[in-house]
């Protein structure tokens, strides 16, 4: 790949795990759930930048399986936001022509908030500017799994035939297999770790890893690392 073929990466899917809300609001000596609206609200602001920045697929990491292990009152937090996410933010969105996806294990939601996510998608379906995919009680080792169980099944009942199973074929049957590949994956807070995020798709995405707290991110920032990935050699193994 020559510098000019590097400078032309293509951009279509920018995942982001937002991390950082706690630490936050600890810093400005305020409760965790300061942390979690403050984060809500950038979430609006940095979907709406990426609309405007041209990127066609966003996937944000909202809440993961492992997450459900906080306190109580903390999801109980994070569940009332989302809630009120689903019933006032999204309707700009979907004025704004975004289609809204979710991925993640549904059941572990109250039915009132699936309903509602059910609804989001149908309502969307057809909007073409923006897709942005929220990944809601996700874990990535659960849904890996959960698509080994349904090739298992077709198997067994012999709808296929062990060749037939290849990476397109796995691909094709995760929670995201309406959307490509992320060509960047950005982490907030200085964290410099996974937490079970996409762990197939992001095989070869390139990697951002930032200091700033997610409530401090801005669209600003977004464009310094889309601007940084342009510049990046993208090799797939190939020399
Ligand atoms: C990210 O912020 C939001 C969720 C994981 C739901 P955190 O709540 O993890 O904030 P820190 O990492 O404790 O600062
Ligand atoms: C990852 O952040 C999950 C989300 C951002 C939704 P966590 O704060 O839960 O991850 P760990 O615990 O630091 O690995
Ligand atoms: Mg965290």
């Amino acid at each position: 790949m020559t510098a000019e073929d590097s400078i032309q990466n293509k951009l279509s899917h920018i995942a982001i795990i937002m991390d950082g809300n706690g630490r936050w609001a600890k810093k400005r000596g305020l409760p965790r759930s300061a942390g979690h609206k403050k984060g809500a609200e950038v979430v609006q602001e940095i979907t709406r930048a990426a609309g405007e920045l041209g990127v066609k697929y966003l996937t944000l990491y909202a809440f993961s399986t492992e997450n459900w292990q906080r306190s109580p009152e903390e999801v109980s937090t994070l569940m009332g936001l989302l809630r009120e996410y689903l019933h006032n933010d999204i309707k700009e969105l979907q004025e704004k022509g975004v289609r809204i996806l979710f991925i993640g294990e549904r059941q572990m939601l109250d039915s009132d908030i699936v309903e509602q996510m059910y609804k989001i998608e149908d309502e969307t379906k057809d909007n073409a500017n923006l897709t942005l995919c929220i990944a809601l009680s996700y874990g990535s080792r659960q849904e890996i799994v959960a698509t080994a169980k349904k090739i298992a099944t077709l198997f067994r009942r012999g709808d296929i035939e062990l060749e037939d199973i290849d990476i397109k074929m796995f691909s094709d049957m995760l929670y995201t297999k309406d959307i490509p590949d992320p060509d960047i994956l950005i982490r907030t807070s200085g964290e410099c770790r996974i937490s079970n995020y996409l762990l197939w798709q992001i095989a070869y995405s390139e990697l951002f890893f930032t200091p700033t707290l997610w409530p401090d991110f801005t669209k600003a920032e977004l464009v310094k690392i889309i601007e940084e990935y342009k510049t990046r050699e993208r090799r797939y193994g190939k020399v």
